[in-house]
């Protein structure tokens, strides 16, 4: 049974004002692990008729407080989007024993925000984004590969177009718990409840 004792406890005391802050502290603390995805994070999101659907998705960055991350805005988790905003988030990294929790809303980002990152991307990716019709049903392998072939071929020497349906989230917190993995099973849990233009901190029974 693992004994969680790689962090030392995590105190009211520690904590920032902001949960931004503190997020910051430990993704850098993931990145340095080192760990081999330490941005990745599990995103839930709720279809139309109530159905939950969770996946990893990359963390890539802050807009005005929001965590982003870019995918495909037709795939199952962006038609879930557009029917309902309200998404969780969960990072979990094994190495520090620790996991944040987030509720919040998603939002497109500004297209030109989605743009900009699109052409930092490394053309394979560029190609990969639209090539796939992310979560749609494919009949083999092949159909698929024949496709990137022709986009390679259409597109050799020019621009990849940007592709519209692709672009950034942006999710704004409205709850974040940290969890620090504690000796004996009693883990700390402090949460960041959104209350008016602040945050209410609490503790919550592990
Ligand atoms: C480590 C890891 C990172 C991933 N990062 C992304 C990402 O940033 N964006 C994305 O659209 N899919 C990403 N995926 C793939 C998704 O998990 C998922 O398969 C895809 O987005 C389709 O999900 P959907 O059908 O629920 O929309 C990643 C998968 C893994 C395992």
């Amino acid at each position: 049974m693992a004994q969680f004792t790689k962090n030392p406890p995590l105190n009211e005391s520690d904590l920032p004002p902001v949960p931004r802050a503190l997020l910051e502290r430990w993704l850098a603390d993931a990145v340095a692990a080192p760990m081999q995805e330490p941005t990745a994070m599990t995103l839930a999101t709720v279809g139309a008729d109530g159905t939950p659907s969770a996946r990893i998705v990359l963390f890539k960055g802050f807009h005005e407080d929001g965590l982003t991350f870019y995918t495909n805005y037709e795939s199952h988790k962006g038609l879930d989007l557009a029917a309902n905003a309200k998404v969780a988030l969960v990072f979990w990294w094994d190495k520090l024993e620790r996991q944040v929790r987030i509720e919040g809303r998603a939002q497109k980002l500004p297209e030109e925000v989605s743009r900009r990152y699109f052409y930092q991307r490394i053309r394979d990716s560029q190609l990969g984004a639209i090539t796939s019709r992310q979560s749609q049903v494919v009949a083999t392998r092949e159909e698929l590969d024949a496709r990137l072939d022709a986009n390679e071929a259409r597109y050799q020497g020019a621009d990849i177009p940007f592709p519209t349906f692709w672009g950034g989230y942006s999710v704004t917190p409205a709850l974040v718990e940290f969890w620090q993995g504690r000796h004996g099973r009693l883990h700390d849990r402090l949460q960041y409840r959104s209350k008016g233009a602040g945050w209410i901190i609490e503790r919550l029974e592990p």
